[in-house]
């Protein structure tokens, strides 16, 4: 009887374990099921809207970006054609993209659109088709992360700009600055971990208040395509040139010892460096920077609404945002600060137009030394001179707000271009002499954009024919399949809700 009794017993242990088991296995698996699809959708999502739901304030106050009617003396959110406003940048930038169009920039919430409309990215009509690689979709949007830890980052870099275009269809965005789980500030862009390690820095290190510029540093910097990374040949990689130091000398360096060139000059034959924008290795020279104030506090700063304080994601000219963007440290009435900053800007610009002058006439007169028949040896010299003045143009121009951030470094560049630039010409005229042509050489009339254009030979009819194309037909299905995708994460989403 007791046997039995202990029989019976044990069974039901034995079934009640058994049940216990299989119950900790289930949960196990439900458990991992459940956290591999959260951890996809949180930390993939590059919805806007869908971050939208949680933090309303910051949301409302992003989708403001779009806002595009406000203008300053250089800068503000309004569409501006730059090469409009100074026809000579049609002739610096002969041979590259920027020739074609350039648009200012404009609010984050257009990074998606302004990248399809210019005419730089051509006319695709299908993947591995135009001018540009996939790289180009780097600094618009959230997803790009997305992708990178879909694909691997190389895998991302690699093929044309066209192959991606279903894919990356979200403006800059949330998960571009923010850790979905935490929402901590975070650093999203590999480049710049990069950038960091090859200067012997670990980015883990950076302060918080550091770290309220360097989400902005993943973007808002100077960069280049390498293709011949060791391990990456071909692939056009991502890479912040910052190894032998951030200043103008340093990073032309770096460039000059890679021989890199990022386009051969059309006129003057030149190896060219284009300036991308770099805003946060100039800001790091100035006055603010130096004082520990960081891009958030001048372009995000708090605001109140209906009681609550957060952070303004209206990023835009803080000239439009004076009393939380400069006066909670600046006791200076609005006219005056204002007046401050165009002050600045406006004594850059007296210098640097003159150096767009010189370096103008610089690759004409070159043009005119090939035509008359110099050697490769004779131009080697002047070739590099040019280079090297247009590098510092560019890069006091391309720098977005640098001239207020950093004025007395802008000015400094800006110097060293106009020397370099006067000892090409002076190089010019002795090779010019010798071919026998001593007298001034004849200047094209540049007047207006459209002048400009035709004479270094662009054929703009075709370019906008070839954008109208792309915007009937490749663009709709890219619409299309990127809406199907994203459909599917909302079915995922709900599932896991559940
Ligand atoms: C002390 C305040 C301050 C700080 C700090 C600051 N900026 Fe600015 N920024 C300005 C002002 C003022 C302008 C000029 C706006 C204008 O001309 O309308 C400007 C202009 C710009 C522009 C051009 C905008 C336009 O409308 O033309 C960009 C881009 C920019 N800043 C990015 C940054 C980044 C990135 C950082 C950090 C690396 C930074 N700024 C740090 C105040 C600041
Ligand atoms: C993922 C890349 C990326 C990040 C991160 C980023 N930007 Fe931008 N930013 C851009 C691009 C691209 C544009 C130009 C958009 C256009 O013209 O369509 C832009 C435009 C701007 C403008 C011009 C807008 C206007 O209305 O004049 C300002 C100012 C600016 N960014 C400041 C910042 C600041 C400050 C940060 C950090 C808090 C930051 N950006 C972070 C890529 C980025
Ligand atoms: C260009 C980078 C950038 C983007 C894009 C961005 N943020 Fe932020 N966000 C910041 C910075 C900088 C802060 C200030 C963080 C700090 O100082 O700790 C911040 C703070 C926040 C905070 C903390 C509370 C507050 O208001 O200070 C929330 C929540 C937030 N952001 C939500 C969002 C949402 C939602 C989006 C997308 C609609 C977004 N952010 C897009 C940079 C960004
Ligand atoms: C977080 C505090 C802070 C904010 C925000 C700030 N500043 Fe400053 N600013 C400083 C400090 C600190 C200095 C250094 C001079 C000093 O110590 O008084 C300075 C210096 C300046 C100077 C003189 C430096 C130069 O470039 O020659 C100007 C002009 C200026 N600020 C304008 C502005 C404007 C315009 C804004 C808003 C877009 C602004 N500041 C936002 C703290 C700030």
């Amino acid at each position: 009887m007791k046997n039995k009794v202990l029989f019976v017993v044990t069974v039901i242990v034995v079934f009640l374990l058994g049940l216990l088991a299989s119950s900790i296995v289930n949960r196990k698996s439900e458990a991992k099921y459940k956290y591999v699809p959260q951890v996809e959708i949180s930390e993939g999502e590059p919805r806007n809207d869908v971050w939208g739901e949680n933090f309303p304030a910051e949301y409302q106050s992003y989708l403001q970006t779009a806002d595009s009617d406000f203008e300053t003396y250089q800068g503000g959110s309004k569409m501006r054609d730059v090469l409009e406003e100074d026809p000579r940048l049609v002739v610096l930038y002969a041979g590259y993209g920027f020739s074609k169009d350039y648009n200012q920039g404009r609010g984050h919430y257009y990074a998606i659109d302004d990248i399809r409309n210019t005419l730089r990215t051509g006319g695709p009509s299908g993947p591995g088709d135009g001018p540009m690689p996939s790289t180009c979709w780097t600094c618009k949007g959230p997803d790009v992360p997305r992708l990178m830890n879909e694909k691997g980052v190389e895998e991302f870099y690699a093929g044309k700009w066209a192959d991606k275009g279903a894919e990356v269809v979200n403006p800059i965005g949330c998960a571009d600055c923010h850790d979905s789980k935490t929402m901590k500030l975070t650093i999203t862009r590999p480049a710049l971990v990069e950038a960091f390690d090859a200067m012997g820095k670990d980015i883990n290190n950076a302060t918080h208040q550091e770290m309220r510029s360097l989400v902005c540093a993943q973007c808002h910097v100077e960069y280049y395509f390498n293709k011949k990374l060791p391990g990456k040949e071909g692939t056009p990689y991502l890479v912040f040139p910052w190894k032998e130091g951030m200043s103008v000398e340093d990073m032309e360096r770096y460039y000059d010892n890679i021989e890199f060139a990022d386009w051969t000059h059309k006129l003057s034959r030149a190896p060219m460096l284009k300036a991308q924008h770099p805003g946060y290795e100039t800001y790091l020279t100035g006055v603010h920077a130096d004082r520990g104030v960081s891009c958030a506090d001048c372009h995000m700063p708090y605001k109140s609404e209906g009681g609550q304080k957060f952070t303004d994601h209206h990023i835009q000219s803080p000239l439009n945002n004076m009393a939380n963007a400069c006066q909670v440290c600046h006791r200076t009435e609005d006219s005056k600060l204002m007046a401050n900053v165009y002050d600045r800007q406006k004594k850059a610009n007296e210098n640097k137009i003159k150096l767009e002058d010189l370096l103008v006439k610089s690759h004409i007169e070159a043009k005119k030394a090939w035509d008359l028949g110099a050697t490769e040896e004779q131009m080697q010299p002047i070739l590099i001179d040019i280079r090297h003045a247009q590098w510092r143009w560019d890069f006091a121009a391309a720098a977005h707000g640098a001239s207020f951030h950093s004025p007395v470094e802008i000015g400094r560049v800006i110097g060293g271009g106009l020397d370099i630039a006067a000892e090409a010409r002076i190089k010019l005229a002795r090779v010019l002499a010798e071919l026998g042509h001593n007298e001034e050489v004849a200047m094209p009339d540049i007047a207006t954009k459209e002048k400009a254009q035709e004479y270094i030979g662009l054929d703009m009819e075709k370019l906008r024919a070839e954008k109208e194309a792309f915007k009937n037909n490749l663009l709709p299905q890219w619409l299309e399949e990127a809406e199907e995708r994203e459909s599917k994460m909302d079915a995922q989403e709900v599932t896991m809700n559940e």
